[in-house]
């Protein structure tokens, strides 16, 4: 399903952040990706929707090559993919429902099994109630929370997630950790980069640990 093959990427600037990687992750497994800061977890996520692109090697998604994809196959590979990266804003000019929407009306979904579906995504995430709220009004975990239901609302194949936890606490966490479980339970691909550990591994069906941009 995603295949690495001799991997690196060097910033410019000189940083080489991966260094030849190759690995493969088959449909159905849950991969939690480890290793120090700095080490190149979210350059490696990176490169799977083509948000950076390797300086060397094959990324291969479904078949594809995203090293090698022009810039108009971009939106068509990502809107396969789960996508939940620190820097994916959120719509702050429109309420929590509009924001889960918004993947569906670009895909052309008609209105009102895209409203079910949007539905279904908030309460997954535990924010069905709090549907007609501004994401301003949202603590910090609900928007993290947000962010995860849009991730899904398009039902992707694979879900790849950037330290989707970050700054939540355990209670939270938990809930998200368990909540990937149970997309990987009904034939989800997840890669997620953690630092909560403990809470993803029980979950995982395989970790991968990146070291100074290798695999260890
Ligand atoms: N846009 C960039 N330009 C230059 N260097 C970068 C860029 N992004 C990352 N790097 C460098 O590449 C290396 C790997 O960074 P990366 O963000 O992939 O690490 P990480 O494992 O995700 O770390 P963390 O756990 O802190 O998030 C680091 O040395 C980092 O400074
Ligand atoms: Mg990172």
């Amino acid at each position: 399903m995603i295949r690495f093959e001799q991997v690196s990427k060097r910033y410019p600037g000189g940083i080489e952040a991966l260094h030849e990687l190759g690995f493969s992750i088959e449909a159905g497994e849950m991969i939690i990706l480890s290793g120090h800061s700095g080490a190149g977890k979210s350059t490696l996520l990176k490169l799977i929707p083509a948000i950076e692109r390797p300086t060397r090697g094959a990324v291969i998604v479904n078949g594809q090559n995203v090293a090698a994809l022009k810039r108009a196959g971009i939106p068509f590979l990502r809107r396969k993919l789960g996508l939940i990266f620190q820097d994916q804003k959120l719509l702050f000019d429109r309420n929590v429902f509009d924001n889960v929407m918004l993947p569906l009306a670009i895909a052309g979904v008609a209105p009102r099994d895209a409203a079910r579906r949007v539905r279904a995504a908030l309460d997954k995430v535990g924010l069905l109630d709090r549907e007609k709220a501004m994401p301003v009004a949202l603590s910090g975990g609900e928007q993290q929370r947000l962010a995860i239901a849009r991730a899904v609302v398009n039902r992707p194949a694979i879900l790849i997630a950037d330290e989707p936890t970050a700054h939540l606490d355990d209670d939270y966490a938990r809930d998200i950790a368990e909540t990937f479980h149970s997309f990987n339970q009904v034939g989800v691909t997840v890669l997620v980069a953690t630092h909560h550990d403990a809470l993803f591994a029980p979950f995982m069906t395989r970790r991968l640990t990146l070291s100074h941009g290798r695999l260890a």
